[in-house]
Order: structure tokens, then C-alpha cells, then sequence
């Protein structure tokens, strides 16, 4: 049978513009990706709205929503829609479009059978610094928005979420004005925080975590704090989530390595069926016209100094074909 589906990729490409199954520009900035029922689901910012001046962080864009993309393959994703979408008609709404909404992670709570979303909340001079909630009974939501909190007390900026092998699900979030990280335990259903925390990188202005798990080891890569602006990544690892944290090196290899390519990170995603397979993704911010940021998704390699990250043009998934294993 002929394959009716226009696969238009076969492979990545860094950096430069990606289409979705009806040719329009993924909008999916400071996203992640969660794998469910045999697909994968990217979650990400839709930021198709004017750039205008922000505060001190100089450029932000309208609140439009949270979009959603659904791929089997990886490379070629179809736009599902906004799963949470900005909330015009009250001012007073932390969705509404003149607020800040960033960084969207999504995880599935099996006993409670939702997904759930947290994201950063702000104001449109980003001093609010709120952790935001929502769930919805489908990975295509809609999700219906909860609220937002000052987990454990504390502000929240770029956030991450990590679910662990045994079903613990932790927020990461960077805290005290950027300068500290957070390392918050979630309850049970994934929608509050626990009250036990930790606290990592201490006065070392650390933000866009990506966390993820090898064997017994926890990886955090993050940025420094520059704004739209890039910087030196460095990752860390731990034995356990809630630390010690050790910072090991600047994972980025080559030309631009202390740029991070040009990109910041957001998510870490594991490739399904393949052992240590996991790709790094990070945004490459365009300050003046944020909608027009782009993508770079890298694969991560191991050994035995740590992690590494090195530049491709163009790369498929064939990189992570393990001959001694056949996988
Ligand atoms: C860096 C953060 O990582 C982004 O998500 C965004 O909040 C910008 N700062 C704003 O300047």
C-alpha cells in the first residue's frame, strides 16, 4: 500500500527551520517530550506572536498557548493543536496573553490517569516567578489550568520535570532569583509540591535544566543565566535526585561549544527501545522575533570522562545502532 503520510524528514537538522506535517514552523520553544501509548507528544511554547520589550530580560511575546505535536518517527511531527491556550477575556488570569508562559513539561501520573503540566508563570516584567499547574485527561489535552504556586515558598523561574523509575516525580526549578536551583519532590498526583526540597549550584545563577537518568546516575545539564542570550552549558551528576549535585564540565565539544551552538537547553529525551540513546534539545532564541527561534536536537554521547554533545549539520538516529547489541 502506498504511504499516504507526507514523511517529509529523514534525518535532523540542527538549527535551521522545521516544518510540520502541514509545512508551517513548529512552534514548540522551551519544550519537552513525553513518550505515551507509542508515540511521542512535544510539548513547547507557541510563540507566533509579535516580539515586544520586556523588562530586564528586554524581549517577550504574548501568551497564545501551549502547542502540542505528535510523532512516531521523531523527525516528522503533526501539529495537535494548543492544548492550553491563553485566556484573553480576564486580565487578571496568569494565562493572560500580556503574562509570561514558558518552559512547559508534561508527565503521565498512572494511578491518577492525568497528564500533567507544570510551566513557568511570570508577569511581563518577569518578577512574579510562579510555578504553574495543569492536567487534562488526554495527551492532546485540553488541559485545564489549576493555578500556580510559590513551591515551597520559594519563586520559580525555567523549570523542568523529571519522573523517576519508581514513579517519584521531582520539580526542578531555578529559584531565588536565578541564583539557586530547586529540587522539589511532587505529591502523589503530581499536582503539588511535597515540602521536601533541596537545593543545588548555590549562588551559581544556573537555569534551563534538563534532567535525566543512566543506569544509577542522574544527569542535569543547565545554562547560565544571559537572558535570550547564549552561554556555557555544564552538567552535573548525582546519585540521587535530590543531590549531591556535583558540576562536571561543559558537556558541548568543538566549534561554538562555549556558546552551547548558539542554543539554550530545555529537555533531555530518551529514545524509546534503545539503551543510553538520548537526545539534548535546545532552543536557539531569536530575541527579536522569538517566534522565529529555532531548534537543536543533538544526540548525547557517554564515556568514561562523562557526557558529551558534539555539533551536526544533519543526523538521524542511526547513530545510536549499538552493532555489538544488534539494537
Ligand atoms: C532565559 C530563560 O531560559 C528563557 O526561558 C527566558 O525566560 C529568557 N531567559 C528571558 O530572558
Amino acid at each position: 500500500m502506498a504511504d499516504i503520510t507526507n514523511k517529509e524528514y529523514s534525518c535532523f537538522n540542527p538549527g535551521t527551520r522545521w516544518n510540520d506535517q502541514d509545512g508551517q514552523p513548529i512552534q514548540a520553544h522551551g519544550g519537552g517530550v513525553l513518550f505515551w501509548e507509542g508515540k511521542y507528544y512535544w510539548y513547547g511554547e507557541n510563540k507566533d506572536a509579535p516580539t515586544e520589550a520586556a523588562g530586564a530580560c528586554g524581549y517577550r511575546t504574548d501568551v497564545v498557548g501551549i502547542s502540542c505535536y505528535t510523532s512516531d518517527d521523531l523527525y516528522n511531527w503533526t501539529y495537535e493543536g494548543l492544548v492550553l491556550s491563553a485566556e484573553p477575556e480576564d486580565i487578571n488570569h496568569d494565562l493572560h496573553p500580556s503574562k509570561i508562559m514558558e518552559r512547559p513539561k508534561v508527565i503521565y501520573n498512572s494511578s491518577t490517569r492525568q497528564f500533567v503540566m507544570w510551566m513557568h508563570i511570570d508577569n511581563s516584567e518577569y518578577t512574579l516567578a510562579k510555578a504553574g499547574i495543569s492536567v487534562s485527561a488526554s495527551p492532546t489535552g485540553p488541559f485545564r489550568y489549576l493555578g500556580s504556586i510559590f513551591p515551597n515558598g520559594a519563586d520559580s523561574r525555567d523549570l523542568t520535570l523529571f519522573q523517576d523509575d519508581n514513579g517519584k516525580a521531582y520539580l526542578i526549578h531555578s529559584s531565588d532569583w536565578n541564583k539557586t536551583l530547586l529540587i522539589s519532590e511532587l505529591n502523589s498526583d503530581y499536582t503539588n509540591v511535597t515540602g521536601n526540597f533541596s537545593r543545588a549550584f548555590i549562588d551559581q545563577y544556573r537555569e534551563a535544566p534538563a534532567v535525566f537518568k543512566r543506569g544509577g546516575t542522574y544527569y542535569m545539564i543547565t545554562s547560565g543565566c544571559t537572558g535570550w542570550a547564549p552561554n556555557i552549558a555544564l552538567y552535573a551528576e548525582a546519585t540521587s535526585m535530590m543531590g549531591l549535585w556535583g558540576l562536571k564540565d561543559n558537556p558541548c565539544q568543538g566549534p561554538d561549544a562555549r556558546k552551547t551552538f548558539h542554543a539554550q537547553s530545555t529537555f533531555v529525551l530518551p529514545l524509546q527501545g534503545k539503551q543510553d540513546a538520548f537526545i539534548f534539545m535546545a532552543d536557539i532564541w531569536i530575541p527579536n522575533n522569538l517566534s522565529e527561534s529555532k531548534y537543536v536536537w543533538l544526540p548525547i554521547s557517554f564515556d568514561e570522562d562523562g557526557i558529551q554533545i558534539n555539533w551536526s549539520d544533519q543526523w538521524d538516529l542511526s547513530v545510536f545502532d549499538h552493532p555489538e547489541t544488534g539494537t
